[in-house]
């Protein structure tokens, strides 16, 4: 059950709700900036509205507790590289910290000012080294990250919706979320 939607800060998490009930979710980000921060909490705020209670966390202090109740991890990243060439998930060495999280369901995003290129993929190669399900991704431009978090947390809603869906009827078929800059 929702009991709020007002935002606390817990240990370096901004939490949309507590976690109660059956699907949640845990936002963990990379971010050098804070734009990459600020679109996980708005990712999380989107997803607590719309009834999974989800937290944002920085991946150096992820609420251990809350990723263990999840059902759902969301990794995000900024993107580093020359602009045109080399890009990449920002401080790859800080996600590789990220922590365990076999068989759960992972989607990631990445912020970026002009093109993220293969960033998502090198990012969902990261999660899945930690055991994350990735179903999919989505690049979020930092001119728009209230726009981009809110088409991300609702392609997201769908992806579990479908996936739920598709498990009942026995498919074994994994939505993918479309990469905003393509
Ligand atoms: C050192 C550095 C390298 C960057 N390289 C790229 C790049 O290659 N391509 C791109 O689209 N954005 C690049 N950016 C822009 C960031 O990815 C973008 O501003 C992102 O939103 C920053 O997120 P943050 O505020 O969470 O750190 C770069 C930024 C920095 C600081």
């Amino acid at each position: 059950m929702l009991i709020s939607i007002g935002v606390a800060v817990v240990m370096g998490c901004s939490i949309g709700a507590p976690i109660v009930g059956a699907m949640s979710a845990v936002v963990i980000y990379e971010s050098l900036r804070g734009n990459t921060q600020r679109a996980g909490e708005l990712i999380a705020h989107e997803l607590t509205a719309s009834g999974m209670p989800a937290i944002a966390c920085p991946i150096d202090q992820v609420d251990l507790q809350a990723l263990s109740e999840a059902d759902t991890v969301i990794v995000g990243s900024w993107t580093d590289g020359f602009f045109f060439f080399g890009q990449r998930p920002g401080r790859p060495w800080r996600l590789a910290k990220l922590p365990v999280i076999d068989g759960k369901k992972a989607y990631v995003y990445c912020t970026y000012a002009k093109d993220p290129a293969q960033t998502l993929t090198h990012l969902s190669g990261i999660v899945a080294r930690r055991g994350g399900d990735v179903q999919g991704g989505y690049a979020i431009h930092r001119k728009n990250l209230k726009g981009g978090a809110f088409e991300f947390a609702a392609r997201l809603l769908d992806s579990v919706e479908t996936t739920s869906e598709d498990a009942a009827a026995g498919a074994g078929a994994k939505p993918e979320l479309e990469d905003a800059s393509s």
